[in-house]
């Protein structure tokens, strides 16, 4: 389209009044849009906070039902689950993560009996377990695809008889969303969603998340050979391709803020549901400037949120999310 030139176009008069602004604005924000992601621990009735995520805590099982309703209670449709572990948790064989009394098997169920209509999310991928802290088996210093798939499985339909309603593969091996699919329709879970970490980068933003689960001292080496080259774009394409395909029914994107690209191309080239998730290092950043009074704070939290609206997403995780939650509620 043309514009008609000067002075019968005048941009600036429909942002003139908050009212002609509201009245053309092209995304809003609600707390319907965000997925809130926690982390449980071990131990009773306490809390801890993560250093260096500034307002996120770690909770005890017993206290996530609480912190569930609250979040329902703001508007908040979804929460997602991550087990903070120690190195007593961790084994070659990975064993406790397929079991139904991990903490974050347990925390499924503590939050499905204290609301059962917040929509539970779970993360599958084997480094909270992992005595090397990586998402797959490693086998002389390999990571190894097909055998790490098989127990990702276990994993899946665990957290689904423990009552999840969302399941998210964050470990980018090959074939998993399919196989996980497979298993749920076989055991009778056709209900159960995956939210698919699809394209996952391999990020260095991720650093403040792997000290809230215990996970910085445990990880040798990096996980380039799995998760995807941070310069590319096309690949993530055929990733969207591939997994739902394979049976995903929504789509991530990781890291958010300096990703939006990839999410705008996913919402475009394939309209589907499309969520991002705001990591720990990108919640890290605004946080200390905040802290040092160098942003403001409430301001940029907003900000970041709806920019990922425009660029697509139908929703975001976010650890901003009570907080965001109840500023967008007054
Ligand atoms: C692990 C997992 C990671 C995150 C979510 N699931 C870290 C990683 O891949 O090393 C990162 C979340 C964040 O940084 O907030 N499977």
């Amino acid at each position: 389209m043309t514009m008609p030139p000067f002075p019968n176009t005048r941009l600036r008069r429909l942002r003139r009044t908050p009212a002609l602004r509201a009245m053309v604005r092209e995304s809003s924000l609600s707390p319907a849009d965000f997925i809130w992601p926690v982390f449980v621990m071990e131990g009773k009735d306490a809390t801890e906070p993560v250093a260096s995520m500034p307002g996120v805590s770690r909770t005890t099982v017993d206290r996530v039902g609480a912190a569930a309703k609250e979040a329902w209670g703001l508007g908040i449709p979804a929460i997602c689950i991550f087990p903070y572990t120690g190195m007593d948790a961790r084994t070659e064989d990975c064993a406790l993560a397929w079991s139904p009394d991990n903490i974050a098997n347990q925390a499924i169920k503590a939050i499905k009996d204290a609301c059962p209509e917040i929509a539970v999310m779970t993360d599958i991928a084997l480094d909270p377990y992992n005595i090397n802290g990586h998402d797959g088996f490693v086998e002389n210093g390999e990571i190894v695809n097909d055998r790490t798939v098989e127990a990702l499985v276990k994993m899946a339909l665990t957290q689904a008889e423990c009552g999840a309603d969302i399941l998210g593969p964050s470990d980018m091996m090959d074939g998993r969303i399919g196989a996980i699919r497979t298993a749920l329709e076989n055991a009778g879970h056709s209900h159960v969603t995956i939210l698919s970490y699809t394209a996952k980068y391999a990020s260095a933003f991720y650093g403040p998340f792997r000290d809230a689960v215990g996970a910085s001292s445990a990880l040798t080496g990096d996980k380039n050979t799995y998760q995807m080259d941070v310069a590319n774009s096309d690949e993530a394409m055929r990733l969207v391709e591939r997994d739902l395909s394979e049976g995903a029914d929504m789509i991530m994107v990781k890291p958010g803020m300096p990703y939006l690209d990839i999410v705008g191309r996913v919402k475009r080239e394939f309209g589907v549901p499309t969520f991002a998730y705001q990591v720990s290092g990108e919640y890290a950043m605004m946080q200390a400037a905040a802290q040092n009074g160098w942003l403001d704070g409430e301001k940029v939290m907003l900000e970041s949120l709806i920019c990922f609206k425009r660029a697509g997403c139908d929703g975001i995780l976010t650890y901003f999310a009570p907080a965001a939650a109840k500023v967008l509620n007054g």
